[in-house]
């Protein structure tokens, strides 16, 4: 059988001007968030990646009509006749994102089911966060076969306290607090530029949020929220990755859309490394001019506006040919450096402790055959192929498509040579009206 994989040729410095695409992570929650509406709505600068077309599928699944016109990212959906709780299992299996769809169906109609979420391999990634804070809210929780029952007549306002800032865990209990009378308050939130892009979205529908210091987010609930128009932000993840592309091809781009104060503390680390970082204040736009002597820096994966975890494959992908030995302590997820194996393939000094890596600089890499493990794996195994001898060829490339729309011709348009086999594979049918559209 023929299997899909991504090409990378040792390519020239990657020089020029790219855009971004919308942010995976913001979108996935901002469709869920319609749920909590009943009527017609639309979503721009949507990415077409693999994860947005299965929460399509997860929202027509509920009865949610939607329309995506691919050229233009745009996104209609119709939230009037919701006729189903179920969050289909395979759905969830494939994306973990599913979970957010719980506190939505919760709050609007009392009832919600699902079973248990899957997603890329790093680490357990329970969802106790979701389910205790549910609980205390009113929500009885039973299990069916696979699935697992939420039921509550009313929610109640609490104040909840997260023992660990969890972007989703934050997420889906601010969804349902915007439906609950009285006033929730999260301790502990979490306060990454795509809940923003949430509570942003759930203000123009009506909900009453506020954000206090040092990480509090307050709801008072409302009886009902609009559909609204909404234009979700740009991916700060993929501007990481091609500002990483760019420094280890010893290149020059600039991004006009990204924000450079989601970025701070990777910035300094790109500039810690000797690489020249140009923005300009409260403008949009980053330059990286890369050095070609890259120095070995040392950084710890943290909840925002810390090192995003999110940027850590990549990031490493870059240090193993820098001068100097990196450390790198992953605090965020248990099992996330399956990538260090694939880049050691290739030629890579990286060993692991726990959940610390020291990455010594080598000369060069060397491309082969690698297996992508998850989707910041997969881009960071770009990335390193980028600048390894001769072809580096990518497995596994899955988690490459859930998470990027053509990031593969963005670093083409730069000058990179990378080729995405059998790409897309399968034709989605992306609107509930009949049509195919890709
Ligand atoms: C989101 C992002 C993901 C990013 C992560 C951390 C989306 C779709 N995905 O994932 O790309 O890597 O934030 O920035 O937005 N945890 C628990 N119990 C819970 C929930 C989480 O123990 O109920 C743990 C997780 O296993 C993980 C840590 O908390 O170790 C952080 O997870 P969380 O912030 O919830 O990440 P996600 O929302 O799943």
């Amino acid at each position: 059988m023929f299997e899909e994989s991504i090409l990378v040729e040792k390519s020239l410095p990657l020089n020029g001007e790219v855009n971004l695409s919308g942010a995976k992570n913001a979108v996935l929650v901002i469709m869920t968030s319609l749920l909590l509406t009943s009527g017609k709505s639309i979503l721009r600068n949507i990415p077409a990646s693999e994860d947005v077309f299965c929460m399509i599928e997860l929202l027509q699944k509920l009865g949610v009509e939607v329309n995506f016109d691919i050229i233009n990212k745009t996104l209609y959906a119709d939230t009037s006749h919701i006729n189903n709780f179920k969050i289909d299992s395979t759905i969830m299996k494939r994306m973990r994102a599913s979970v957010l769809a719980l506190g939505p169906l919760l709050a609007r109609f009392g009832y919600a089911s699902l079973a248990m979420p899957g997603g890329c391999s790093i680490g357990t990634r329970p969802i106790n966060f979701h389910l205790t804070n549910f609980k205390k809210m009113g929500v009885e929780f039973s299990q069916d076969g696979e699935y697992l029952v939420g039921k509550v007549n009313k929610l109640n306002a609490k104040k909840l306290i997260l023992e660990y800032p969890s972007v989703g865990a934050t997420e889906n209990i601010v969804m349902a607090a915007t439906l609950t009378m009285g006033k929730t308050t999260i301790i502990n939130a979490a306060l990454e530029p795509e809940v923003l892009d949430l509570i942003d979205i759930l203000k123009k529908m009506g909900a009453n949020i506020s954000i206090l210091a040092p990480a509090t987010i307050e709801i008072e609930g409302v009886q009902t929220l609009s559909p609204v128009d909404h234009f979700v932000m740009c991916d700060r993840l993929e501007a990481g990755s091609l500002l990483l592309a760019a420094a280890i091809s010893g290149g020059d781009i600039y991004i006009p859309n990204a924000q450079a104060n989601y970025l701070d503390v990777f910035l300094l680390k790109l500039e810690d490394m000797g690489h020249t970082i140009i923005t300009q204040e409260n403008i949009p736009g980053i330059r990286l001019i890369a050095t070609n002597k890259p120095q070995a820096v040392s950084f710890k994966t943290m909840p925002y506006p810390g090192f995003p975890t999110d940027l850590q494959a990549p990031m490493m992908a870059a240090l193993a040919l820098a001068e100097g030995v990196s450390e790198i302590e992953e605090t965020v997820y248990e099992n996330r450096f399956l990538h260090a194996a694939e880049l050691n393939k290739m030629g890579a000094n990286i060993q692991i402790n726990g959940t610390k890596a020291l990455v010594t600089g080598v000369k060069e890499l060397n491309g082969m055959s690698v297996n992508a493990t998850d989707i910041r794996a997969s881009c960071a195994l770009v990335i390193a192929g980028l600048v390894a001898s001769g072809q580096t060829t990518i497995k596994n490339i899955h988690h490459f498509k859930r998470g990027y729309d053509e990031l593969d011709k963005k670093l083409n348009s730069v000058g990179a040579k990378v080729t995405v086999n059998n790409y897309p594979s399968i034709p989605h049918v992306v609107s509930s009206y009949g049509q195919k559209e890709i």
